[in-house]
């Protein structure tokens, strides 16, 4: 199979990434920092990848899209997978009150994730297969006090995959949402953790059996599907005074 993985360095897609590589997938990569991209190849391809490239990209800069996404198609032929990974999570009490702080995490969670969708979508279209799977996160199904620059960007990602999904069915390509709880990476070193964290390596297996499986919203893991339910049920005059 070959598969593009776009925000490659992150926690999650290094451990998905792996596991495509010890199954002898093709891979390209794409993310910002040539040197964990350059560790991160050397790690695959000893790792069993049949072949390894990558291109390295400020996702924020919009205008290099295409031509990193030309990269990866010079470089596969043919794209099977392509998972975008990529991901911040803001300072809400500053990006609230900050248009500047609020625009750039939201730019990163959501509108270069659309940007890509923008590029890859009919791509995939004129190939007559393969999917697209993006992190989006539970953070999305509603908006917390705690939490809501980073959930609605990844809420409008989730609506967006959604509509493509139906946009795309009949040409045989299908859009994975994937929405992980909570899961001890980088993003979330300064968070005490606690029984609902997850490591990023059982969240790629989901991942991996996810996509294969052919899901359309992926919970990861499951359980957040049941705590997520329970939570849009809970009557907004109730919501708005929760603390979380
Ligand atoms: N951790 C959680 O609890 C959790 C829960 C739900 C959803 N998610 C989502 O899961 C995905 C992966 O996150 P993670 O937990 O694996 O965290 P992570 O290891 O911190 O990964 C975040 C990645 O995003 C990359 N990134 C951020 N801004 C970028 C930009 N402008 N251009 C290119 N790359 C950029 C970072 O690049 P560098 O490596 O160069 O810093 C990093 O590799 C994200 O979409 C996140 O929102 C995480």
């Amino acid at each position: 199979m070959k598969i593009l993985i776009i925000g490659a360095t992150s926690a999650i897609a290094k451990a998905t990434a792996r596991i495509y590589a010890e199954r002898g997938q093709e891979l390209f990569l794409i993310a910002r920092n040539e040197e964990k991209l350059d560790a991160l190849s050397a790690d695959l391809t000893v790792r069993g990848a049949q072949r390894v490239g990558h291109a390295v990209v400020d996702l924020n800069k919009y205008r290099d899209h295409g031509k990193a996404i030309d990269a990866a198609f010079d470089f596969l032929a043919t794209i099977d997978i392509a998972l975008i990974c990529h991901g911040s999570l803001p300072d809400q009490d500053a990006s609230e009150i900050n248009f500047k702080l609020a625009e750039r995490e939201i730019n990163t969670n959501g509108l270069s994730v659309i940007s890509l969708l923008t590029i890859l979508s009919p791509k995939l279209k004129q190939q007559g297969n393969g999917t697209i799977a993006v992190i989006t996160s539970v953070a999305g199904d509603r908006g917390r006090a705690s939490n809501f620059v980073y959930g609605a960007a990844k809420s409008m990602v989730s609506a967006y995959l959604q509509g493509m999904r139906g946009k795309l069915f009949p040409h045989k390509v299908h859009m994975v949402d994937i929405r992980p709880g909570l899961v001890d990476s980088p993003m979330t070193a300064h968070l005490k953790k606690g029984l609902l964290w997850s490591s990023p390596e059982s969240i790629a297996n989901k991942i991996v059996a996810g996509i294969a499986a052919g899901k359309h919203t992926l919970y990861a893991p499951g359980y957040w599907r049941v705590i997520m339910f329970v939570v849009r049920l809970i009557p907004e005059f109730i919501f708005k005074r929760l603390k979380f």
